[in-house]
């Protein structure tokens, strides 16, 4: 007989059934209890709802486990490449050398944008934040692409869609840094690459030759991998909750990038490094900042620190801890940033406040230091982030269009005020 959870209500006993995941976590699914009792569930946050049934990615908070389509994120981010990575969690297999030629070659095939959209840089202020342009130029594909907007077309146009979405948001995201420079745009070489492209765009110039350091893709890629997917999100929630009305994918990759923007999520590798650049500026007393940290009257958070879903250690920082170590040594960089953020760390693990509330170094906590390495600046840090997750972004937009997920609209408990009269103005 299959599981049931029974809640009492006003005196009367309910069956709810269970449902229980191929890793063993269990759900009681609440779908028909308004419907049998009147209640509804209250979850701010949603910190205890699941909001869907995904065989997209696992993680285990507690375990600090992390694994696309049941592949561990060890193995992957030291054997696989972003585009397989990409491929995997779009297509829920790793390819074979056959499939992964193709995929790449159609990618190849989109990384131009239209000369149209060069026109729409001119437009923004030369501070404009590289993830505010991202956002609006993602948006704009849609009006370049009217055929995207149906999301139920066929298998073919919607690969199509994601095949270009793929390739020219590295295009879009390096023509906002080279905008922020007043710098010429690079053009797309389609005999590098994913991450040689990408580099090549963001930092070749047409006057000099550019050799793309082969430490440099290499740590592109790890940090891209770890970043591609991580179940329901903040940002990936957004983009299934947009994508449930039906909207086309990429205004609704747009949103995502706007909602992974926010300091509390993408935002916070940016938010790291500049922490890190003022403590260095205050003299390097870790003490005094981790102690502002836990002064509930101070709104100062150690930036890169704690995670809704990590209770025990986060697997993507622990791997990018490592590459930071191994960067920074193959370019031969000494930054006294790595050095606070490893007395911060240390600081803060043996520290009582951290310790209880199971606040560990997330996976910002460290790629900022990379991406700087690495000569990509601050602001572009979330850009970084937004390119990583794409395939992540992607895959749970198809998974939901294909389950016909209805739309999303959850509900809420009113607390206002109760029905009164109209005042007429001259009363009020
Ligand atoms: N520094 C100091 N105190 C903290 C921190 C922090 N970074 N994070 C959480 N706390 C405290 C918080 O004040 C609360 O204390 P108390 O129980 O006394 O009220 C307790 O820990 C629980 O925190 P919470 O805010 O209720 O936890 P949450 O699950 O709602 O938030 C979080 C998770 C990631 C938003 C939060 O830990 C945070 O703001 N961290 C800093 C920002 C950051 O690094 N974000 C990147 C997350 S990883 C990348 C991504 O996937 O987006």
């Amino acid at each position: 007989m299959s599981e049931v959870a029974k809640i009492e209500l006003d005196g009367k006993i309910y069956e709810l059934p269970v449902f229980t995941g191929t890793e063993n976590e269990k759900a009681i699914d609440i779908s028909k209890l308004r419907d049998l009792t009147g209640y509804i569930t209250l979850d701010s946050g949603y910190k205890n709802t699941g909001a869907t049934k995904s065989s997209i990615t696992f993680l285990d908070g507690e375990e600090g486990i992390l694994h696309y389509r049941g592949y561990s994120i060890e193995q992957l981010a030291s054997k696989a490449s972003f585009m397989e990575v990409s491929y995997l969690l779009i297509y829920g297999e790793l390819p074979t050398k056959d499939e992964l030629a193709d995929f790449e070659m159609s990618i190849k095939k989109h990384t131009l944008v239209s000369e149209d959209m060069k026109q729409f840089f001119e437009a923004y202020p030369a501070k404009a934040h590289p993830m505010g342009v991202l956002s609006s130029m993602i948006s704009s594909l849609s009006t370049f692409y009217p055929e995207s907007l149906d999301p139920n077309r066929s298998k073919e146009a919607k690969n199509l869609t994601i095949h270009r979405l793929i390739a020219k948001l590295p295009t879009l995201a390096a023509w906002s840094f080279k905008n922020s420079l007043s710098h010429p745009f690079m053009y797309p070489r389609n005999e590098f690459d994913y991450c040689e492209n990408f580099l090549y765009m963001m930092f070749a110039m047409p006057t000099e030759d550019y050799k793309v350091h082969p430490v440099v893709v290499e740590a592109l890629n790890t940090l891209l991998i770890l970043h591609a997917d991580h179940e329901q999100n903040c940002s990936t929630s957004t983009v299934r909750i947009v994508g449930s009305s039906q909207a086309n994918l990429y205004s609704t990759v747009s949103a995502g990038i706007s909602a992974l923007w926010g300091p509390l999520h993408g935002g916070a590798n940016q938010e790291v490094i500049e922490m890190l650049e003022q403590i260095n500026n205050d003299g390097g007393n870790v003490d005094k900042w981790v102690a502002k940290a836990k002064d509930k009257e101070d709104p100062f958070r150690l930036m890169g620190f704690g995670h809704r879903v990590y209770k025990n250690f986060d697997p993507r920082a622990n791997i990018i801890k490592k590459a930071c170590d191994d960067v920074l040594e193959k370019l031969n960089i000494n930054d006294p940033l790595l050095a606070i953020a490893k007395k911060l760390e240390k600081v803060a693990l043996e520290d009582a406040y951290f310790k209880e509330r199971n606040l560990y170094p997330n996976v910002d906590f460290y790629s900022g230091i990379i991406y700087k390495a690495l000569g990509i600046p601050t602001e572009m840090f979330t850009v970084m982030f937004a390119l990583g997750r794409l395939p992540g972004w992607i895959a749970q937009w198809k998974e939901m269009t294909e389950n016909k997920e209805p739309i999303g609209r959850p509900r809420q408990i009113y607390i206002g005020n109760t029905s009164r009269d109209y005042v007429d103005i001259s009363k009020r």
